[in-house]
């Protein structure tokens, strides 16, 4: 079973009309797309990911609507191209719920998995050449910290890669956890090398300056009248995307439609734990 997060809450927030076009920036395995196809009648819907093996699921997943849906492989940096292939010049919603999926996370060999055996790969995109592994067992030790501080938010972050440097080669996923477990006590519920996985992953697949520029080429892929909606789960992707959205309603740009973020309720977190931590942010273009 597949539960996409705040499902209900994105497809109000898009405001579906059944001859739309729109674009899923993150389709995943498909869930938030499936719902918007299902609701399109003369519509179609602009399906992109930068996993393949993602998005053949995601084509199962939704073969009931295939005739709505188009395909596309690609960065948010390509979205422009994306939405051109499909000779659309701007999309009447733009959904994006960021991060990892399920699937991602949970697939040993893909090597997200901080309690499962696999390589250190963490690539979202498989054709892209750096791996976690390269960054683990050669980036300089100052490199290391600054990420596992920053992108992780994690303030252990030195004696980490301290640990890191020390243990190297470092050979796969569990190896990485039990060398960041015995350099740093366990504190609370956490998996104390949970922040540095995070860290790796934004690093590996450059995040930051992907949601960057998802938020700056955003406003203009959609058309007036025409709505944005992020999905996100950390709160440094979130700060982003409220500053963003904010931006764009001072500079009379766009009306933001969340004044705060909505967040699942109790029976959507008590069916799908990881849900737990998504916040989605709306706004409407002028
Ligand atoms: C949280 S999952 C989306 C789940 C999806 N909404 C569903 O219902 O299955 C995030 C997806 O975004 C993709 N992704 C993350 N960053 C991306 C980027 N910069 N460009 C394209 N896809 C990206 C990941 O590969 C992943 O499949």
């Amino acid at each position: 079973m597949h539960y996409p997060a705040l499902s209900a809450e994105a497809i109000e927030y898009l405001a579906i009309r059944p001859e739309g076009i729109y674009l899923d920036a993150t389709t995943g395995l498909g869930g938030h797309t499936r719902e918007i196809a299902r609701r399109l009648s003369t519509g179609f819907v602009i399906a992109n990911d930068r996993d393949a093996d993602s998005l053949a699921q995601a084509r199962e997943y939704t073969r009931e609507f295939a005739a709505r849906i188009q395909f596309h492989h690609g960065t948010f940096s390509d979205l422009q191209e994306a939405v051109a292939e499909h000779g659309v010049q701007k999309v009447d919603g733009l959904l994006a719920d960021l991060g990892v999926s399920r699937y991602q996370l949970t697939a040993p060999h893909r090597g997200f998995s901080i309690l499962a055996d696999g390589p250190l790969d963490m690539r979202m995109d498989q054709s892209q050449r750096t791996t976690a592994g390269d960054l683990v067992n050669s980036a300089a030790e100052k490199a290391l910290a600054d990420w596992i501080y920053q992108c992780g938010e994690e303030r252990r972050a030195r004696k980490i890669a301290r640990a890191i440097v020390r243990a190297r080669p470092i050979r796969s996923t569990l190896h990485l956890a039990g060398v960041v477990e015995r350099a740093v006590p366990r504190t609370g519920r956490l998996h104390p090398a949970t922040r540095t996985f995070m860290a790796l992953r934004m690093v590996v697949n450059d995040e930051q300056r992907e949601l960057d520029r998802l938020l700056s080429i955003a406003p203009d892929l959609v058309r007036s009248g025409g709505r944005i909606v992020m999905i996100s789960f950390m709160s440094l992707e979130d700060r982003k995307v409220k500053e963003k959205f904010r931006a764009l309603g001072r500079e009379g740009r766009g009306t933001v439609l969340t004044k705060h973020p909505v967040t699942p309720s109790e029976q959507e977190i008590g069916e799908n734990p990881p849900s737990r931590s998504a916040k989605l942010r709306a706004v409407e273009i002028k």
